[in-house]
């Protein structure tokens, strides 16, 4: 049997996942059902990246060891991808006594051919990406997340990186469907064109990471580690070349330059293809944990179901390009297209087999040709959609299939057939059933990478009894819904929702599952602020005041004498610490913001009926608060 496998990124586990993370992987789950449907053997693998600084510090954050706080998040990216029905054949991590094996394999290979030496490193550093910025000078940030970087001095062992640009740019040119999408491509041929440092590959500064074979405090540069998981996943397997890596676009260069450059050194054959995705964005920006815009899988899980953000995921992004999730349009795409689409189309063909014929499929025969027609091209196209990961553009071409068999169903009128006496009418009632039956039947098929759950429902509701992880696709070709076969009992797959209280329950379930999370990532909350209630706040009166006359104060540079009328029957006496900023002069007649419930206090031997509002900046003369519109005076702020 023809093999095939796929591997998602190895997430870090300074966090926990969210939407970002699980488009990926339901994406690479999809791709792999729908490979198996092809016949091949298929393997999976995803795991979690536990080496590094960041996640060095982010154990020390909590007061754990690395390895206990890996394991802890390690089994929280586990339970999410069950929780989420995503089946990953390989969860590897790097902490795997037989991927440290690998990686040092990998190392003493590129060793013994020649591409890697011992050398010193000052430069800048990036802990967040992983990376040494060569062109950064000390203090600035990094190009990629725009946090500073850190400057570091090394004596590294350095991989041969400059040796390969002319062979990767040739290696891009004669398979140019290795890198995918074509804009990612060009991408890193650019990069690549533009000329390749040597890498740092060890690390003497940290102490969490694979140890360099006989090296003493070298440990691997985490990168190295990393992607070898691609292999050491499947390790005696047989499975090596992957046919795809499917990854996210800010990885591109880790994989298509210095993955494909490792494994050319170690004279490992390469992957087939690498393939970036776009981000997921929410509010306008990347998704990410630093920017706090996050949304997690299990409270849409909860309320709109795994298949649902499934379908949705893969139907409104594009892949390859970036895309926007809302919980609005989670919930409308569910219900046009689910709930009132496809769940429709099939209650309401299994209704009318019910109805109309006892529960069995009727004869196929004197179904118009246009109809078969339209089924054969989407088969077609749907699949090579699917092949070429264009997901999108695949389930809408779907639609359109479903639509058919819809405007067919009303066109024909089963409920007039049914009551007809016209000689053709219970063959055109047989036809008309049949072929919206069938339109679901392949329909079902081609989805059941996406949905496989709903699927399965359909596929039982239309009488089949075997499993819809069997069906191949070989399945798909028009009329092989058995005539006569009793359908199952018809159940809403897709039940209609109301948006605004789902949206409603999503949000809570979302902060509900941020406090988990943290809680879990022994993240605590910045000590509560002491806040006043607003009972507190209007214990203080503030009050428009205008100045009537200032003067100095004898033998205090900082002080004015000022009298404030503040609409009460005699001007207050308000001694302000305003010298040094404003001349006597300058006060006369501005109006200014006063606090009157103060109580009086002496500067100078004059007593101070209140005092006035200004900003007070560290080192620098204060400023007075005023107002831009004209306020009366004795006016309360509130
Ligand atoms: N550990 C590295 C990958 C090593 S692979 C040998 C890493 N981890 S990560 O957790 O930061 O990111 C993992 C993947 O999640 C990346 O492919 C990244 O693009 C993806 N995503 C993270 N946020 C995302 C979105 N908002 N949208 C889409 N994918 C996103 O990088």
């Amino acid at each position: 049997m023809n093999k095939f496998y796929i591997t998602t990124p190895i997430y870090y586990i300074n966090a926990a996942p969210h939407i970002g993370h699980t488009y990926c992987t339901m994406a690479a789950d999809a791709i792999a059902r729908f490979k198996k449907m092809q016949g091949f053997e298929v393997v999976l693998t995803s795991g979690t990246d536990e080496h590094g600084q960041k996640i060095e510090r982010a154990a020390q954050a909590v007061g754990k060891t690395p390895q206990a706080f890996a394991d802890i998040i390690a089994a929280e990216w586990q339970a999410q991808w069950s929780r989420l029905g995503v089946r990953i054949d390989r969860f590897l991590r790097t902490t795997d006594p037989k991927h440290e094996k690998k990686v040092q394999e990998l190392f003493q290979r590129c060793l013994a051919n020649g591409y890697i030496y011992k050398g010193s490193y000052t430069g800048q550093y990036c802990v967040s990406c992983e990376l040494y910025v060569n062109e950064a000078k000390p203090g600035d940030p990094c190009p990629d997340c725009a946090r500073p970087t850190e400057t570091v001095t090394e004596e590294n062992f350095f991989f041969k990186l400059s040796a390969f640009q002319d062979k990767l740019l040739a290696l891009y040119e004669a398979q140019p469907d290795l890198i995918q999408p074509t804009a990612r491509r060009n991408e890193v041929i650019a990069f690549v064109k533009g000329g390749l440092s040597d890498l740092s590959i060890s690390r003497t500064s940290i102490k969490w990471g694979i140890p360099v074979p006989d090296q003493g405090k070298h440990v691997f540069y985490v990168w190295f580690d990393a992607l070898m998981t691609y292999m050491s996943a499947v390790d005696g397997e047989g499975r090596w070349p992957a046919d795809v890596h499917l990854i996210g676009k800010e990885i591109i260069r880790f994989h298509a330059v210095y993955w494909l450059a490792f494994l050319l050194a170690a004279d490992w054959p390469l992957p087939k293809k690498i393939y970036a995705h776009g981000w997921l964005m929410f509010e306008e920006d990347k998704m990410s944990k630093s920017k706090g815009n996050i949304v997690r899988a299990d409270p849409i899980r909860e309320v709109v179901g795994v298949e649902g953000l499934r379908y949705f995921l893969l139907r409104e992004i594009v892949f390859g390009q970036d895309g926007s999730f809302s919980y609005d349009a989670l919930v409308g795409r569910y219900n046009s297209d689910l709930a009132n689409g496809l769940g429709n189309l099939v209650s309401r063909t299994l209704t009318m087999i019910n109805q109309y014929r006892g529960g069995l499929i009727p004869a196929a025969s004197g179904i118009p040709e246009d109809i078969v027609t339209a089924a054969k091209t989407a088969i077609e196209s749907v699949q090579a959609n699917f092949e070429a990961y264009e997901f999108s553009k695949g389930l809408e071409t779907l639609w359109g299939l479903l639509s058919v068999a819809d405007k067919f169903i009303v066109e024909q009128a089963p409920w007039k057939l049914a009551k007809s006496t016209d000689a053709d009418a219970p063959a055109r009632l047989d036809a008309t059933l049949y072929a919206s039956a069938e339109v679901v039947r392949i329909a079902t098929i081609l989805l059941a990478p996406v949905m496989p759950v709903s699927t399965a429902a359909i596929w039982s509701q239309l009488g089949f009894t075997g499993s819809m992880e069997d069906v191949r696709v070989d399945q798909l070709a028009w009329g092989q819904l058995p005539v006569g076969q009793k359908i199952g009992i018809p159940a809403a797959v897709f039940p209609r929702i109301d948006a605004k209280p789902a949206i409603d329950k999503m949000r809570e379930l979302e902060i509900i599952e941020t406090a988990r999370q943290k809680t879990l990532l022994g993240i605590k909350d910045a000590p509560a602020k002491d806040y006043i209630s607003i009972d507190d706040f209007a214990k203080v009166e503030l009050r428009v005041g205008q100045v009537l006359s200032a003067e100095p104060v004898k033998g205090a540079d900082k002080l004015l004498h000022l009298k404030i009328d503040i609409g009460e029957p005699t001007p207050r006496t308000i001694v302000a610490g305003i010298a040094e900023a404003y001349t006597p002069e300058a006060m006369i007649g501005r109006k200014v913001v006063i606090v009157a419930n103060l109580a009086p206090r002496k500067l100078r031997g004059i007593e101070s009926q209140g005092m006035i509002v200004a900003a007070s900046l560290e080192g620098a003369k204060p400023t007075l608060a005023g107002f831009l519109e004209d306020v009366p005076v004795g006016a309360r702020l509130k």
